[in-house]
């Protein structure tokens, strides 16, 4: 059984009717609706084996002139809505006494940082440590835990209009952009979701990062 949580009500509907799951609104920076909801879940069906950590969103800005509230706000959302939900998923882990599993959607910017986009990757590089931190401090509780570097990923982080601007900045069709990896081909959603069901099924990989960009030598970790 899946349940999907965001803050936004709207986004969870269409994926509540096309994959049966049950959803529930929470604000993942804020530690009191995330214990609640976490509590919630857990009772209403029956425990917590896996969190995927997914809740994001890319401010941009040069890092030597933005207002610090927009620094601020990033981690917030991309380092700290983790830990929160990390916390509470910890917790009731520990209750179950079976171990868990947290994966975390990170993204390549944490090894690979883009100009003005320091307020998104840095808090996402504080991630990937934070992803590592945990696979030290509860792995011998065995909770495992992982992460996922996506490159481009058509969403509602980054729209259609966000790729024909970007592309056109740099004298490339959309499709150039989206498909500017080894492969030559985009990397889509789905992609990623695989790369999160693969790492939640293979039960000795631990504190790894998986890279889904279609191979981009700047974000190849080894
Ligand atoms: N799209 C990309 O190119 C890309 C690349 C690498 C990593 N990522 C990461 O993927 C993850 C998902 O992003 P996406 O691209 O699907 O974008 P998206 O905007 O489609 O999804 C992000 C979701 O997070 C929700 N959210 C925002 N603030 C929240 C909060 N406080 N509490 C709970 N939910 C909240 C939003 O409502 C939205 O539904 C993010 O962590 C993002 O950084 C995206």
């Amino acid at each position: 059984m899946v349940a999907a949580l965001d803050i936004n009500e709207q986004a969870l509907q269409p994926l509540a009717d096309e994959v049966g799951c049950r959803t529930f609104t929470c604000d993942v920076t804020d530690t009191t609706s995330v214990e609640v909801t976490f509590e919630t879940v857990a009772a209403d069906l029956g425990g917590l084996d896996i969190l995927i950590s997914n809740a994001g969103s890319a401010q941009q800005g040069a890092i030597g002139d933005l207002p610090m509230d927009t620094l601020r706000q990033s981690f917030e959302l991309n380092f700290f809505g983790h830990q929160n939900a990390c916390q509470a998923a910890i917790r009731i882990f520990r209750r179950q006494g079976r171990g868990g599993t947290i994966l975390f959607n990170i993204s390549n910017q944490s090894v690979n940082p883009g100009k003005d986009f320091g307020p998104y990757g840095i808090p996402k590089a504080a991630t990937l440590a934070l992803m590592r931190q945990y696979a030290i401090d509860h792995g011998k509780e065995g909770i495992r835990a992982n992460g996922v570097n996506a490159g481009r990923i058509r969403t509602g982080l980054m729209t259609d209009q966000m790729i024909i601007d970007r592309a056109a900045a740099r004298g490339m069709t959309p499709h150039e952009y989206m498909a500017g990896n080894l492969l030559g081909v985009e990397v889509l959603a789905s992609d990623v979701a695989d790369a999160f069901l693969h790492l939640a099924l293979m039960d000795k990989v631990n504190a790894a990062v998986l890279t889904v960009d279609g191979g981009v030598m700047a974000t190849s970790l080894r």
